[in-house]
């Protein structure tokens, strides 16, 4: 019988592009700590789905809560039949699910490279790379698609000069991420990409060990304290990380600004909200759709519930950006919005490592090709623009654009 994907445990259908969906409003104010039912789990199929900003942040602080692997029950379920699925834990390097003391053993040998002032040294070199790239878009013929024409561009070029790995390698690594971090992939399309990614990286990792490079991945070989699996799974994190995350912010940035000519007007008028408009664009959109999860060590008293010890809680970061306790007009997409304290990058010890790095991008981006193409508009009906809301992280598949 053909593979069925199952819908993912909690609310995914939207109304608006940019909005999450509706039900997580109700939640929030009726339920904010909700039961979930999981297709899929190691020890306890029964938890929660948490929607409010302070007990997703909480949360997120809490130590009696875990990120490994082997304990975590999944969202989406894989595509293959329950019975079959056998967690373990993550392997040696890949500290996004692990806990303390592990993961801080790994981390710490990352953070000096993407401290503010990292980002803010490397900040010419990324701006050299967008200036080309839209040199690039400007020979096109439009209407392009936006991602391919200078999205993806930017954003290969961007990992290569900061980790070290070739840009036609980060093209393919790029095909086989976006393909795995669907969740409706059949068993046979997961392990032709899951192959063809572990076979990209482990040769990317020998050469770099045969030849370190100056670039994040080849000092850390320079280190000496890494095997070749480590720095695989390092690699896979930080390169999957990147690629499957701010090209989503870019293309659906675009859409939803060219969807708010007002707010865009601002932008053009004062340069300097430019700033606080990538914030708000990380609030209002908060890609990382499927939330943050983690499991309860022992029982905690949280919000009038009881979680206990083994259960899963998924933290709804779409629900939690967009909770009125925390936000004034939670709904209304505004550039001049003062707040920093969205959880788009997450929070606690797990924080996006990258976050520097992302901002960066965003900020560089989206002011340079508003510049270069100030008549920049959508070459198709908003309507018939492919959306990503079937994959962990939420996007857009392609941006029809057009100009002059
Ligand atoms: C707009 C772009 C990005 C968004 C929205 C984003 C979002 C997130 C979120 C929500 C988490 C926390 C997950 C959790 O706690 O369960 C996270 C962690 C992480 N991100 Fe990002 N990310 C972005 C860009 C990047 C980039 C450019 C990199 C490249 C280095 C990166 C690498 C990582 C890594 C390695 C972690 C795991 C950190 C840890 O466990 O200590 N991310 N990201």
């Amino acid at each position: 019988m053909a593979y069925e994907p199952k819908p993912p445990v909690i609310p995914t259908n939207r109304t608006c592009p940019f909005d999450p969906d509706p039900e997580y409003r109700r939640l929030r104010e009726e339920d904010p700590i909700s039961p979930v039912a999981f297709d899929i789990a190691p020890g306890r199929d029964d938890g929660w789905l948490v929607t409010r900003h302070e007990d997703v942040r909480a949360i997120m602080t809490d130590p009696r809560f875990s990120h490994r692997a082997e304990l975590l029950a999944l969202v989406a379920s894989p595509p293959f039949e329950v019975e079959k699925y056998e967690p373990q834990p993550s392997g040696p390097g890949s500290f996004v699910r692990m806990d303390a003391p592990d993961h801080t053993r790994y981390r710490r040998l990352l953070t000096g490279f993407f401290t503010v002032r990292k980002i803010q040294e490397y900040e010419p070199t990324l701006a050299g790379i967008i200036d080309d790239v839209l040199e690039e878009m400007a020979g096109l013929e439009p209407p392009v698609d936006l991602l391919p024409a200078f999205v993806q561009k930017v954003v290969y070029r961007s990992v290569h000069s900061v980790m070290g790995v070739p840009e036609e390698d980060i093209a393919e690594l790029d095909k086989h991420f976006s393909a795995i971090m669907r969740i409706d992939y059949t068993l046979e399309e997961f392990i032709e990409h899951n192959t063809a990614l572990d076979q990209t990286l482990a040769r990317v990792v020998k050469d770099l060990f045969a030849e370190p490079n100056d670039k994040l991945l080849g000092k850390l070989v320079k280190t000496g304290e890494l095997t070749e699996e480590e720095l695989s799974n390092i690699a896979w994190i930080t390169i999957g990380g990147a690629l499957d995350t701010t090209p989503n912010m870019l293309g659906l940035g675009t859409f939803a600004l060219l969807e708010h000519p007002e707010q865009l007007e601002k932008i053009r008028r004062q340069p300097e909200l430019m700033e606080r408009a990538v914030e708000e664009l990380l609030r209002y959109l908060t890609i990382s759709h499927m939330g943050a999860s983690r499991v309860a060590l022992e029982d905690v008293e949280i919000g009038g519930r009881t979680i206990e010890a083994g259960q899963t809680v998924v933290l709804s970061l779409p629900a939690a950006n967009r909770d009125p306790e925390q936000f004034e007009d939670p709904e209304v997409f505004d550039v001049t919005r003062p707040s920093r304290r969205h959880m788009a990058f997450g929070f606690g010890i797990h924080q996006c490592l990258g976050q520097h790095l992302a901002r960066a991008t965003l900020r560089i981006g989206f002011q340079k090709l508003f510049d270069r193409f100030p008549d920049l508009r959508l070459a198709a009906d908003p309507q018939d623009i492919p959306l990503r809301d079937k994959a962990m992280h939420y996007g857009v598949y392609a941006l029809p654009v057009t100009w002059g």
